[in-house]
């Protein structure tokens, strides 16, 4: 089993501020699927999940992504915002999505057994919890085996100008309520997978897609 330990071992996990969503659900809704929508369901349908597939989607929001899961899986969505959450299940409701549920639970304290799923993914939301690294050792602990682990999310760019000026904006974006300072390889140091890969889909997206393998 993997251990959960980390520099704040002891502490309770601190689940993000989620007010912040809260408040912001109708500007959230117009504007992020625009941007956001294709990528998830290109990388998606990339992993040709086969029939069965059990998948689980950590920070799930409002279900932007649900519509790219194949209806032969089963998916499980969770988040800690009960108003994002709702939104999903409006989705799930409205398109009789019977192989899709959602529910409330901290990211980076997982209510699952060890290698429950066989895909854990999560989409723009582990530089919004207080720890990532505590979230990305969750995703990892309850993926069985030989299953996959794909996220999509902003990570501090490796090339150093580009960094620098990115981080010159990390006050204002922290403000509201993620940041942009997360380095990709501090999250994966001496954790049970191996990257298959870890791209942008464009040379000119902000975006990079990780798909690892749970050992
Ligand atoms: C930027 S949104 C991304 C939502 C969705 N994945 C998408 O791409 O549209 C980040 C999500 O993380 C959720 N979140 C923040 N902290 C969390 C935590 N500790 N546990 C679970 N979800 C959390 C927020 O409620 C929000 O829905």
């Amino acid at each position: 089993m993997l251990k959960l330990e980390s520099k704040s071992e002891g502490s309770v996990p601190q689940p993000h501020e989620s007010h912040f969503y809260h408040n912001l659900v109708p500007a959230y809704q117009a504007l992020w699927p625009a941007v956001a929508k294709r990528r998830i369901q290109a990388n998606l349908t990339a992993l040709n999940i086969p029939a069965g597939t059990r998948v689980l989607e950590v920070g799930v929001g409002t279900g932007m992504s649900l519509e790219a899961y194949p209806e032969h899986a089963d998916i499980l969505g969770v988040d800690l915002s009960e108003s994002m959450l709702a939104e999903a299940e409006v989705l799930i409701e409205k398109n009789d999505w019977q192989h899709i549920k959602v529910r409330s639970m901290n990211a980076e304290q997982l209510e699952f057994e060890d290698a429950s799923f066989d895909l854990v993914t999560s989409f723009h939301t582990i530089s919004v919890v207080s720890r990532p690294d505590q979230m990305m050792r969750e995703m990892v602990r309850v993926c069985k085996p030989g299953g996959r682990i794909l996220v999509i999310n902003h990570f501090r760019s490796e090339n150093p100008l580009i960094a620098r000026v990115v981080d010159s904006a990390g006050g204002i974006t922290r403000r509201l309520g993620w940041r942009t300072d997360l380095e990709v390889n501090d999250l994966l140091n001496e954790l049970p997978i191996e990257v298959e890969s870890c791209h942008k889909n464009n040379p000119l997206s902000l975006f990079r897609v990780l798909v690892a393998k749970r050992v």
